[in-house]
C-alpha cells in the first residue's frame, strides 16, 4: 500500500539526517519544504521533494494500488510525539475540579484520601476489558488530534496485581490501536493507603516484587517515580530508579511539580531519558540539566488546570536546554491529550514560539521516549506517521488558533486513519 500526498502547501520538519533533539536556539527554526509532494510506502516516509522533482517522477502513477491525496493549501507535520500520560484510567474526576474551584488545593485534596488514590479505588475494582475500551477512546481522540506516538504510565493500580493489570492493559492497547506506545512502571505514584504507616516497606514492594515481575514480563519500558513534596523523597526516588536500571527499565520522572524537590538532581544522576513537569526549576536545576542527556519536558496543561506557576521555559532554552512538550493526559490534573492546546498554552505562557513549541512536540518528544530513529521528523525510513492539516495560513496559525481541532487526515504506521 502506497500513499502519495501531493501539492502540499509545506512540508514541515524536513531532514535528511535529523539530530536527536534539539536543544536552546536550535529550537527556533523548523525545516520547511514548500509546494512538496511526500510518498509513503510499506509503513514508511520513502520519499520527498518539490512538486517540481515530483513532475520528473513520471511514473509514480503506475504503482500498484497507489492513494494520491491533493493536499493543496494544506501543510503536512510529522504526528505529534506525546512522552508523557497517563491515558489508562478509571472514569474520571470531575468531582475534585468542582472542590479546586471551590478552593481546595491538589494536595489538600490528595490528604482527604482524593486525588490519586481515588483513581486507584477505581481501577482496582475495573476488569481490564472495561479498562482497555476507556482507553482506546482516549485513544482515538488524541490520534484524531494529531498524535501517533505516546507514553503511558501505570500507576493507578498500586498493588503488585493492579499494576500488573494495567501493564497488561498498555500492552493490549499496542495491539489494538495503531498509535507507538511506549510503556511506564509508576508503582511509585503514591503510597498506597494500606502502606500510609510503613512507606518504606511500599518501597521494598517495589524494588523487590513489582520491578522484577514486570521486567520478567517485558511489560513496561521505564520506570517513574513522583518525586516531589507530599509523595516520594529523594532517596526513595535513588533506590526506585536503581532497582529499575538492574531489571533494564530506563528512568523516566515526574519532579518538580510542587516543590524544588532534588527531584531533577536524582533523576539525572541516573540517567533519566527525561524529568517532567518541572514548574520548580532555578538555576541550580538549569545548570545540573546542562550537564546532562535528559529531556526536561513540560506539561504545560497540568500547571494550566491546576492553576500552578508555568515551568520557566524561555529561560531553559535560553540557557541552551532542550525541552519537550507533553500532555499529561490524566484525570486528575490534565484531563485532555489535545497537543495543538499544550502548544497554544506553551506559546502563550511560557513565551515558546510557535517554532519551538512544534519542535518540543515532535523531536524532541520523541527523544524522550526513545523513538528519535523513527519518530519526530520528516525523514526518509522513519516510520510514516503524520498529519495533513485543514487548509491554514501557516505553521503559528495551529497554536495561534487554540482550542482549534485543525488535524484533517492522519496517517499512522502508513495507513489513514479513518
Ligand atoms: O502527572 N503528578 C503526578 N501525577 C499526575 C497526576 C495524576 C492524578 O492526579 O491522577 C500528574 O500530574
Ligand atoms: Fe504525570
Amino acid at each position: 500500500m502506497s500513499i502519495l500526498i501531493k501539492n502540499i502547501k509545506q512540508l514541515v520538519s524536513v531532514y535528511e539526517n535529523p539530530p536527536q533533539k534539539l536543544c536552546g536556539k536550535e529550537m527556533a527554526s523548523v525545516p520547511i519544504l514548500n509546494n512538496a509532494f511526500l510518498f509513503i510506502q510499506d509503513q514508511q516516509i520513502s520519499r520527498f521533494g518539490s512538486m517540481d522533482e515530483l513532475e520528473s517522477w513520471t511514473d509514480f502513477e503506475q504503482i500498484p494500488d497507489i492513494q494520491i491525496i491533493d493536499a493543496n493549501g494544506k501543510m503536512v507535520f510529522p504526528s505529534w510525539c506525546d512522552s508523557h500520560t497517563h491515558l489508562v484510567f478509571d472514569g474520571s474526576r470531575e468531582d475534585e475540579f468542582v472542590d479546586k474551584i471551590k478552593g481546595l488545593d491538589y494536595e489538600e485534596i490528595a490528604r482527604r484520601g482524593g486525588g490519586i488514590i481515588s483513581s486507584v479505588r477505581k481501577l482496582r475494582q475495573a476488569s481490564e476489558e472495561s479498562l482497555l475500551c476507556q482507553a482506546l477512546m482516549r485513544a482515538d481522540e488524541i490520534i484524531r488530534g494529531g498524535t501517533a506516538a505516546v507514553e503511558i504510565k501505570s500507576g493507578y493500580g498500586l498493588s503488585t496485581e493492579s499494576e500488573l493489570k494495567m501493564l497488561r492493559v498498555i500492552q493490549a492497547l499496542r495491539v489494538q490501536s495503531p498509535l507507538s506506545i511506549r510503556s511506564t512502571f509508576l508503582g511509585a505514584h503514591a503510597v498506597p493507603p494500606e502502606f500510609k504507616e510503613n512507606r518504606a516497606e511500599y518501597v521494598r514492594l517495589i524494588t523487590e516484587e513489582m520491578i522484577p515481575e514486570i521486567a520478567a514480563q517485558g511489560l513496561a519500558d521505564f520506570c517513574d517515580v513522583f518525586c516531589d513534596r507530599g509523595f516520594f523523597t529523594v532517596d526513595e526516588t535513588d533506590l526506585i530508579l536503581k532497582a529499575g536500571l538492574k531489571h533494564g527499565l530506563i528512568p523516566k520522572i515526574h519532579a518538580n511539580e510542587l516543590d524544588f524537590s532534588g527531584g531533577i538532581q536524582v533523576g539525572v544522576k541516573n540517567n533519566a531519558l527525561s524529568v517532567d513537569h518541572l514548574e520548580c526549576v532555578g538555576l541550580d536545576e538549569i545548570f545540573v540539566l546542562l550537564q546532562s542527556n535528559t529531556m526536561p519536558t513540560l506539561l504545560p496543561g497540568t500547571a494550566f488546570f491546576l492553576r500552578l506557576p508555568y515551568a520557566p521555559a524561555r529561560k531553559m532554552i535560553d540557557a541552551g536546554l532542550p525541552v519537550a512538550l507533553a500532555s499529561d493526559y490524566n484525570p486528575g490534573s490534565s484531563p485532555s491529550g489535545v497537543m495543538s492546546f499544550v502548544l497554544s498554552l506553551a506559546c502563550i505562557q511560557m513565551r515558546m514560539t510557535p517554532e519551538e513549541a512544534i519542535n518540543a512536540a515532535t523531536i524532541n518528544g520523541a527523544y524522550a521516549m526513545g523513538l528519535s530513529h523513527s519518530h519526530g521528523t520528516i525523514t526518509v525510513g522513519k516510520q510514516a506517521n503524520i498529519f495533513i492539516t485543514k487548509p491554514i495560513p501557516s505553521l503559528a496559525y495551529i497554536p495561534y488558533a487554540y482550542g482549534r481541532n485543525l488535524v484533517e487526515t492522519c496517517i499512522l504506521n502508513g495507513k489513514v486513519y479513518a
